[in-house]
C-alpha cells in the first residue's frame, strides 16, 4: 500500500505537471485569441492576408514601433524609437494614449492584469519570427 502511494505520487509529480504547464499556457492564448477578437480584430488583423484597417499584429512582439511598410503610421508611432517588448505591449494595452501621446490608435484602455495577461500570451504566440536581433 505505502509503495503504491509512493510510486503514484512520483508519477503525479513527473508527467502532469508539465502537462499541466502546457495546458495552462494553452488555455491563457485561446482566451487571448478571443479577447483579440472582442477588443482588437474591429481594427487589426493578424497578418498581411486579412482585412486590416491598420499595422497587422503578426510577429509584433520584438518588433520595432511604426516598422511595417504598407502601413501609414503617425508620426508619433513612427517616430518613437521603440521596441514593442510585451512590457510595452501591456502598457499600450493599458493606456496607448497615455503611453504614446499623439498616437492616432483609438483609446483603449485595458487595466485589468489578467485581461492584458492573456491578451500578451496571444500575441507572444503569433510572434514566431526572430526579432532578437532588432530588439538589441
Ligand atoms: C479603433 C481601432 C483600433 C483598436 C480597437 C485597436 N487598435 Fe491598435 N492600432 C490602431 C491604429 C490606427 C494604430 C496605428 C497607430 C499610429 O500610427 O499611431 C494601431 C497600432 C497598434 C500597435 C503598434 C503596431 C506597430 O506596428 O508598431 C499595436 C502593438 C497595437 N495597435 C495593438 C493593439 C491591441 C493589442 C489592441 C487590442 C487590445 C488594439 N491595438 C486595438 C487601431 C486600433
Amino acid at each position: 500500500m505505502y509503495r503504491l502511494v509512493l510510486t503514484l505520487t512520483a508519477s503525479l509529480c513527473a508527467l502532469p505537471a508539465f502537462a499541466s504547464e502546457t495546458t495552462f499556457e494553452q488555455v491563457k492564448i485561446d482566451a487571448g485569441a478571443t479577447l483579440f477578437e472582442t477588443e482588437c480584430r474591429r481594427c487589426h488583423a493578424v497578418d498581411a492576408t486579412g482585412d486590416s484597417y491598420s499595422p497587422p499584429l503578426e510577429n509584433i512582439v520584438g518588433r520595432g514601433a511604426g516598422t511595417y511598410e504598407d502601413y501609414d503610421y503617425s508620426i508619433a508611432l513612427e517616430a518613437s524609437g521603440i521596441v514593442w517588448t510585451e512590457a510595452a505591449l501591456r502598457a499600450w494595452i493599458e493606456d496607448n494614449a497615455g503611453f504614446m501621446p499623439g498616437t492616432k490608435m483609438r483609446h483603449v484602455g485595458i487595466s485589468d492584469r489578467t485581461v492584458q495577461d492573456f491578451i500578451l500570451s496571444y500575441l507572444v504566440s503569433i510572434s514566431t519570427q526572430d526579432n532578437s536581433a532588432i530588439a538589441e
